[in-house]
């Protein structure tokens, strides 16, 4: 870590009046500060991402994909450094923060491919005697300066996920990361830094949620894509005007174990989809529905598998579960399970708090009225319940408010369809956690969990426009 750094305004790197203060998330400690954008510079930053639009949509392709493939290039030579910044800003355990390095690799990869394959069509337009001689094709143009905003919880590859498939389609953009790990994304403007893309064409813009405003309400950006809690982006989005929005917001995804599951593996899938992170992903496990066949076994197995993670210091190779992002959310996690318990829940394991470090809590016999189910916990607790029959599951997983992905584990193609027929949500996952992505896949929610889909291709959909061509032969 650097004991400054600057923010990216229109390319280059400017250091500003004021400072951001970064805190290891684990010790506490003053670790680094980064520059803090003020309304002005974000406001230069969009007549800059505005200017360079043009020279932005005329780069071609091949040079936008030179750009991400320098990109793709550099990250697995500072594969160590980018792990250790997320480790210490993000308090990521370092296995997980390797991961997410590694997953930035495959969505700049999955862009530079993408970058020379976004195709149009030709349509056939003499449908009627009406429309004899005419011809049509369309293709996809640029849609122009982006507004992105992304969370704290995978600070490299959730910016990526922005800025990727706007190199690829044309965009300019400005971006602002999460005030708790801001460097993440200034990270990835370091190295985009070095590319030639047009002069303007990105902006990374540390700064506070007050001055940020422009990020939203601004006409002069066209699309606004915003990763975070679902309050805050439902929120944005009736402040965005004519803009259009793309929301990846949160859920309280549920993991169902049919009869036929291996409970071993089953219990494996759903540790990691629980808790790893400290259960801070959109995905992460929060309602398990198991068979009540394999319910007893099931418990007792995934209890003492919840006992023997090891919780502790992130830089730790060995640490599966380190700090959660702030005091203040661990606080809160833990004022709910209180709540549950308080309403009937049984805490079978876990939930003791020391500062930012919460243990996984494993509860059984949760109300469905209380905010621990209703809610997104965004933290390492998991609700167990049971099931008889398989449609009472998949109705289980459909009450919720939100809908971004289920985990089945079911042998059965038929229970496998059937759920896919069914839930409202915006990917089924048959034989694993709800919890899993690939970086290329269509990823995004339904219900109060968002609008659109990321996934390179589908968000270069969301960033381009159809621009049609119409021919009368005379
Ligand atoms: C999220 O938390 O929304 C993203 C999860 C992931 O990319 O794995």
């Amino acid at each position: 870590m650097k004991p400054r750094y600057p923010y990216y305004l229109a390319s280059r790197a400017v250091n500003a009046n004021e400072d951001l203060e970064l805190f290891d998330k684990f010790t506490g400690a003053l670790v680094s500060k980064v520059a803090l954008a003020d309304e002005a510079a974000i406001d230069q930053a969009i007549s800059a991402a505005k200017a360079a639009s043009p020279a932005m949509a005329a780069f071609p392709p091949y040079a936008r994909q030179a750009v991400l493939q320098h990109c793709v290039k550099r990250f697995e030579e500072r594969y160590e450094e980018l792990a250790m910044a997320l480790c210490v800003e993000a308090g990521k355990p370092i296995k997980d923060s390797r991961t997410e390095v590694t997953r930035l690799i495959d969505t700049f990869r999955i862009a530079a491919e993408e970058s020379v394959r976004i195709q149009g069509e030709v349509q056939e337009l003499q449908i009627s005697e009406r429309t004899k001689g005419y011809s049509g094709m369309w293709k996809r143009v640029p849609i122009g300066p982006c507004s992105f905003i992304s969370p704290f919880n995978f600070p490299l590859n959730l910016a990526a996920h922005k800025i990727a498939p706007a190199i690829a389609a044309g965009c300019t953009f400005i971006l602002k990361p999460a005030s708790l790990t801001p460097v993440g994304a200034i990270l990835i403007g370091e190295v985009l830094a070095e590319t030639d893309l047009p002069e303007g064409a990105f902006s990374i813009l540390p700064c506070r949620r007050e001055g940020a405003e422009l990020f939203t309400v601004d006409e002069r950006l066209k699309l606004l894509s915003f990763t975070g809690s679902p309050s805050v982006g439902w929120d944005l989005k009736s402040k965005a005007g004519k803009k259009k929005v793309v929301l990846e917001l949160g859920g309280n995804a549920a993991c169902v174990v049919d009869h036929d599951a291996d409970i071993e593996d089953a219990v494996d899938r759903i540790i990691v989809g629980a808790f790893y992170q400290s259960g801070q992903s959109c995905i992460s496990v929060q309602r398990v529905i198991i068979h009540q066949s394999l319910y007893a076994k099931f418990v007792s197995a995934f209890v003492d598998a919840t006992k023997q993670l090891v919780c502790g210091d992130p830089k730790d190779e060995a640490t599966f579960i380190g700090p959660m992002i702030s005091e203040k959310e661990a606080a809160r996690l833990s004022g709910w399970l209180d709540e549950a318990v308080a309403d009937g829940a049984r805490l079978v394991t876990g939930g003791e708090r020391d500062g930012a470090m919460l243990r996984p809590a494993v509860l059984e016999n949760v109300s469905k009225q209380s905010t621990l189910y209703r809610e997104e916990a965004f933290g390492p607790a998991v609700i167990l319940s049971s099931f008889d029959d398989f449609e009472e599951a998949l109705a289980d997983v459909n009450d919720s408010k939100f809908g971004l992905q289920a985990g089945i584990f079911t042998r059965d193609i038929y229970k496998a369809h059937a759920a896919w027929d069914t839930l409202e949500v915006g990917g089924v996952v048959i034989g694993d956690v709800p919890s899993w992505r690939v970086d290329n896949m269509p990823y995004g929610g339904v219900k109060d969990s968002g609008l659109g889909r990321e996934g390179i291709r589908f968000a270069i959909e969301d960033m381009t426009e159809i621009r049609n061509l119409i021919i009368r032969k005379p």
